[in-house]
């Protein structure tokens, strides 16, 4: 192995930085191997500044930044590119040209860091003949075939932070406080953090709520002598029969952005008399520094990825499994997206202590 290449693909996510330095650590340390980054993820292979040099004095002071050094990029979808042609807009698929730039720079591994769609790019660029090694990233947790992306972590020591800081205020003034959590289609982020923060009502896209029943939990803390409530909401969240909540609708090049269910449901709560105020917490969950977790898993996750690239071990995923790193096929990895188990001790263990989640 003599030449590798990193990129950091998608959303940001803490740990990113973490993963780059450990991979290029152990490349040059254990294989004497040559480390190439790609700015702003598979876009790099398409500018002549795409491409930088990573020695070790570029990774050095950067374990406990978040973001990352190498940029990212998620509007990338090589197969639908807005370019100008003769004065006007057109779409076009890049892919062909980006899998030309991989070949031609020699390199023996492409480590890709990123979500599913990063990571589905990434496996189908492998069919034409990319050799691509995989690392899970995302604070949505989503990934199949891991147990746990780096980045969830950290984002969940954020929001738990927030429902703390909610408490006092929502105390005070014997409010009803609504946070509303990333997550897109999965609510890893408002189950641990609700539950980790004490919420009364987590609102999660795998259970679809009920209005009557989040109002029926304020009602019954109220008649117990509590006089705030605390709901931890994923952006994902929706009504029995109705539908989620879009900030933006989507296109060829931007997935829709959801965004605006909190807003909806504390209007709701409202209406029914409760002194009600929203958060939505955002890209908070995504800045700053990853936690020690975040830092230790994207650091053997970087490490590993380097040595499955050593074993040619082209088209996986390096994983966690019963805290043990793995690898996994992506193929595998990508074909059922990881959601919250209804039937886990998480969702019983919030049921079990009084947690509504919207649907009894
Ligand atoms: O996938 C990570 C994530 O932060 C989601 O939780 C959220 O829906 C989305 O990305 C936000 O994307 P953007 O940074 O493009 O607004």
């Amino acid at each position: 192995m003599k030449r590798i290449g990193i990129l950091t693909g998608g959303g940001d996510a803490p740990g990113l930085n973490a993963v780059i330095r450990a991979a290029v650590k152990t490349a040059i340390t254990s294989y004497g191997c040559e480390v190439l980054g790609i700015r702003d993820g598979y876009d790099g292979f398409l500018n002549e500044q795409g491409i930088i040099p990573l020695e070790m004095k570029d990774v050095s002071g950067i374990l406990s930044r978040g973001g990352t050094i190498l940029g990212a990029a998620n509007r990338g979808n090589p197969y639908a590119r807005k370019v100008m042609r003769n004065g006007r807009e057109v779409t076009i698929d890049v892919s062909d040209e980006i899998v030309k730039g991989i070949q031609r720079l020699k390199m023996d591994a492409l480590l890709v860091l990123g979500g599913d769609g990063t990571l589905r790019i990434a496996h189908e660029f492998y069919l034409k003949g990319a050799p691509v090694i995989g690392v899970p990233k995302t604070i949505d947790n989503d990934i199949g075939g891991t147990e746990v992306t780096f980045g969830f972590d950290t984002a969940l020591n954020i929001a738990t932070d927030a429902i703390d800081r909610l408490h006092t205020t929502a105390e005070a003034h014997h409010r009803v406080m609504v946070l509303e959590l990333m997550g897109r289609e999965a609510g890893f982020i408002a189950l641990h953090a609700g539950v980790a923060g004490g919420a009364d009502v987590i609102l999660i896209p795998e259970i679809p709520f009920k209005f009557e029943s989040v109002i029926a939990k304020i009602r019954q803390r109220v008649a117990h002598g509590s006089s705030f409530s605390i709901l931890a909401v994923s952006e994902g969240a929706k009504p029995l029969g109705g539908t989620q909540v879009f900030s933006r609708g989507g296109d060829e090049i931007y997935v829709p952005r959801l965004g605006g269910i909190s807003q909806v449901v504390g209007e709701y709560i409202e209406k029914q008399g409760f002194e009600t105020r929203v958060t939505v917490l955002g890209h908070l969950q995504r800045g700053g520094t990853p936690t020690a977790f975040d830092r230790w898993l994207a650091t053997r996750y970087g490490a590993a990825a380097v040595r499955l690239a050593a074993r040619g071990g082209f088209d996986r995923m390096v994983a966690l499994r019963g805290g043990q790193i793995t690898d996994v096929a992506l193929e595998e990895a990508l074909a059922v997206p990881r959601r919250v188990d209804l039937n886990e001790d998480a969702v019983i263990t919030a049921r079990g202590m009084g947690i509504s989640f919207g649907d009894e």
